[in-house]
This record gives C-alpha cells, sequence and structure tokens, in this order.
C-alpha cells in the first residue's frame, strides 16, 4: 500500500514537524483539551497488550502528532514483554505495512508496566489516550475508569459480552459526549475509503431503500490455548479466552460483528428482533470450551427489512467475509466495492489501488482530531448497538426462540464472574471430564 510507506527519516521529519506547529499554541489551550504535559506530547496508556493492542499501539504511534507511549498493563507480565519487545523493533513492516519503527516513541519504564487485573487502573490516569484492546469482556470496565478519568479512548470491537456491559458502555458513551472526549471503536470498515465512498452513493440514493441483506464471516476460525499444568480455572480461561463467553461473546459477536455491524450502519437502524440455529459441528474437544462453530441468524428491522447472517469456524469449508446489500434499485457488493442495478449493470466501481489501511486511518484522524482539540469521534454508541445486535443473535441461535431486542438488551443478563482474581471461580466450570455446559437449542432460555 503506497500511502503507507514511510522511511525513518521522513517519519522523525514529520513528526518534528507536527511538533513545531502544535508548539506554537499557547499552553492554556492545550490543558483544557488533553492532560498533557507540558509540551505538545500526546500519551498513550495501552490497557492489553496482545496481537491486536500491538498494532493498535503502533498504528497510534506512527501518526503525525507527537505520540508517546508511556504506559502499558496486561493480565501477564510475558505478554506485556512481547509487546514491548516488538514495539522496538527496527522495521515494523510485517506488523504494519509500514518500514521504520516507533522505539523513539516508545517511553515506558518499568515502573510504568503494570501486571494483573488491577493493572488498568494504575496505567490509565497516566495517560491522554488509552488504547482497551483486552478481549471483550473487560471492555466496559475499562471504558469506563478511561472516561470518569477524562481520557480519549481507541477501543477495540466488541465492546461488551453480555446485555449488562452493553448498558453500561451505553451509560458511558454519553458521558464521554458529555466531556468531549473522542471515542472511536475498531470497526475499521468506517474508516475504509471503499465503504466510505459505497455509504456516502448509498445516502444518495444509488441504490433505492434497503430491503435486505446478507452478512458473512466463514473462515477455519482462531488459535486455542491448551491448559497448562498448574493454571487455575481463572488463567486457564484468560489464555484461552476466546472459547469462554464472558471474555469472548462466542465468535458471532468476536468476528462476525463487523460483517453485522457495516449492514447497521447502512441501514441507519439496528434489527428489532432475531431468530436462527447454530451449534457445535466440528468442535468438539474441551479446548474449545462453550463457543459454537456455526451460528445462522435472520435479523429482523422495524420495517421488515431482514439481514441474513452467518457465521462459520470449520476447516475445509467456503471461506467468506463479506456484506452484500440489496436495494429497490440496486444492489451493493462490498467486498467487490461495487453497485449494480438491478438487473446487474454496474453503477459504480471503487478503485481498488486507492483502497487505504483503515487500522492506520482511524488513529491518524483520531491523534489528528486530539491535537486539533476538536470533540470529532463518539463510535460508542455504534459499537455498543452493534456488539448488541451480535449478542441478539447468539441469544437467538442459543435459544432456537425469537429474541426481541428490548426485551434482550433490559434483560439484565449479566455473565461476567464477580470477583476478579487467580484463584477465583469463573462463571462457568468443566465436568468432571474437563468439559463445558454448552447451550442447547430448545433447552436453553433465557427469559422464563
Ligand atoms: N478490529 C479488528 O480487526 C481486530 C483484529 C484483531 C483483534 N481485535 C480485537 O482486539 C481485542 C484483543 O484481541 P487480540 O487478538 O489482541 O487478543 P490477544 O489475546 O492477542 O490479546 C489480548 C491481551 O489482553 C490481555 N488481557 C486480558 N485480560 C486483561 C485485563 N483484564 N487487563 C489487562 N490485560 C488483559 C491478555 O493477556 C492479552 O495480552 C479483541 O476484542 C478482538 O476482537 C480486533
Amino acid at each position: 500500500m503506497k500511502n503507507l510507506i514511510h522511511t525513518r527519516r521522513e517519519f522523525v521529519k514529520r513528526s518534528t514537524l507536527a511538533a513545531g506547529s502544535l508548539m506554537t499554541l499557547p499552553l492554556a489551550s492545550q490543558a483544557g483539551f488533553f492532560n498533557s504535559s507540558a509540551d505538545d506530547t500526546i500519551k498513550v496508556a495501552l490497557i492489553g497488550c496482545g496481537g491486536r493492542g500491538t498494532g493498535a499501539a503502533m498504528q497510534a504511534l506512527l501518526t503525525k502528532q507527537n505520540v508517546k507511549l508511556v504506559a502499558m498493563a496486561d493480565a501477564f507480565r510475558d505478554r506485556l514483554d512481547d509487546c514491548y519487545k516488538n514495539l522496538m523493533q527496527e522495521d515494523l513492516s510485517e506488523w504494519t505495512g509500514m518500514h521504520g519503527n516507533v522505539k523513539a516513541r516508545v517511553a515506558v519504564p518499568e515502573e510504568n508496566k503494570f501486571v494483573g487485573f488491577e493493572a488498568y487502573k494504575k496505567a490509565i490516569p497516566l495517560a491522554d489516550v488509552v488504547i482497551l484492546t483486552t478481549p471483550p469482556g473487560f471492555r466496559p470496565i475499562h471504558f469506563e475508569e478511561a472516561v470518569k478519568l477524562g481520557k480519549h479512548v481507541f477501543m477495540e470491537k466488541p465492546v461488551a459480552t453480555d446485555p449488562a456491559g452493553i448498558k453500561r458502555v451505553l451509560d458511558i458513551a454519553q458521558l464521554a459526549k458529555q466531556k468531549k472526549l473522542n471515542v472511536v471503536v475498531g470497526l475499521q470498515r468506517h474508516y475504509q475509503n471503499s465503504y466510505r465512498e459505497l455509504y456516502k452513493r448509498m445516502k444518495d440514493g444509488m441504490i433505492g431503500d434497503i430491503v435486505s441483506a446478507q452478512a458473512w464471516w466463514n473462515n477455519e476460525g482462531v488459535w486455542v490455548n491448551m491448559r497448562q499444568p498448574g493454571q487455575t480455572e481463572m488463567e486457564y480461561q484468560m489464555r484461552n479466552w476466546y472459547y469462554f463467553n464472558w471474555l469472548c461473546g462466542d465468535h458471532i459477536t468476536e468476528q462476525h460483528i463487523h460483517n453485522i455491524d457495516v449492514i447497521n450502519w447502512f441501514k441507519g437502524a439496528y434489527p428489532v428482533k432475531a431468530q436462527g440455529m447454530g451449534g457445535r459441528e466440528v468442535r468438539k474437544g474441551k479446548e474449545f470450551g462453550e463457543i459454537f462453530d456455526h451460528h445462522y441468524v435472520e435479523f429482523q428491522y422495524a420495517d421488515g427489512t431482514i439481514l441474513n447472517s452467518q457465521c462459520r469456524h470449520i476447516k475445509g469449508t467456503m471461506s467468506k467475509v463479506d456484506e452484500q446489500i440489496v436495494g429497490t434499485k440496486g444492489n451493493i457488493f462490498c467486498g467487490a466495492m461495487k453497485m449494480t442495478d438491478r438487473k446487474g449493470n454496474t453503477l459504480f466501481q471503487y478503485d481498488k489501488e486507492k483502497e487505504n489501511n483503515p487500522y492506520q486511518t482511524e488513529h491518524d484522524e483520531l491523534f489528528a482530531a486530539i491535537a486539533k482539540r476538536e470533540f470529532v469521534f463518539s463510535d460508542a454508541e455504534n459499537g455498543a448497538k452493534s456488539t448488541m445486535t451480535s449478542i441478539l443473535g447468539r441469544m437467538a441461535t442459543y435459544s432456537g426462540n425469537v429474541v426481541e431486542w428490548d426485551a434482550a438488551l433490559n434483560s439484565g443478563i449479566n455473565i461476567m464472574p464477580a470477583k476478579f482474581e487467580w484463584d477465583a471461580t469463573p462463571p462457568t466450570l468443566p465436568d468432571a471430564n474437563g468439559f463445558y455446559p454448552i447451550a442447547v437449542p430448545g433447552v436453553t432460555k433465557y427469559f422464563s
């Protein structure tokens, strides 16, 4: 991607220029908007130093502003150390597609590296902007702390794993708005050129009114971390978090949210109910915890529009991650970046050469707004409602029944542990043979 290649020299030059222009602003105007030090530095804390956290931190540090990573927090010391090592690499091209490095912008002394469930409480106060990239179960807790302390936020999707968490994020989203704190959620298609161009033309009426849609996240699935000797049940679940709903939300929430969110975005609405089917066809081992390996959901919007959504984690089956939208006058094919009329004639084809790296753009735009003291981004409400849509889908496939949005959102269902300690009891436990309870459609009930 041409526009992402920077040499280190270019990078240093750009950051010096950015620093220079900011230095001309009166310090008083900076103080009100971000709690910076005496200069123009925008200080960042990273909460959740895994794969995405490392990438997001690099992207934040690769922006034009004078950004410094000043604190890191992770549940585990080894994850934090790996992340730190990767941030200090000479060449980040494997991580970010950009040559050069960010190590001069990593200023995290040993005393600013925090470990454990409470680590976030020590890291967040040290920053102006926080990056929240733990497993999604913790997101409401960390988001609340960040906003209460007046920090701008980049947080990954999903933003919760249960309706109680969604409610909490919706409340905090309002507080963030009142405090004029920028919040970007890592639903990066909103920051991707092709999607933005398709959306613009759809709003201009190119395909008429949306009447149905399809969304897919079908592939082979993800990593597994096997149980190790000496681990408590809590540590095991934290290490193998993908397979436990309180941490992950099932893959309909953890990954398929991206596609569901695109349909909500284009439709300008959220479904009022859902029904569907799902199960575990190949995910039989105990290491797969409690999540399904496939879900098929029919989401219905208030005007009767149907979204057919499918997600599958099964090796050897068709791979497809995409969205398609049907309107009264034409269709949108998101993956092909194209719009057609009802007969299939092309109305618009986005030039693939102009595609950007949306992971970088979301940080570029966020940090540019912060440096200009502008309040531009309030993604949390949509992030919460799209996460809720995926949870609604999970409730529909787990129960095999129709689940209404209002009933689900207001259900108060909370699947998080009561206590976060290494020897505390997680909400789901294995039987004597190490297998976890799995939802059974027709038996699993939510509102009885
Ligand atoms: N937008 C995208 O395309 C995209 C891509 C990848 C991941 N993600 C999202 O990023 C998040 C993290 O995913 P990942 O792939 O980096 O997982 P990961 O396992 O690589 O990283 C998660 C990190 O969080 C740490 N952690 C767990 N609980 C914590 C706590 N309470 N406090 C502090 N640290 C804690 C873990 O130890 C781990 O280092 C997920 O929500 C995922 O959906 C988004």
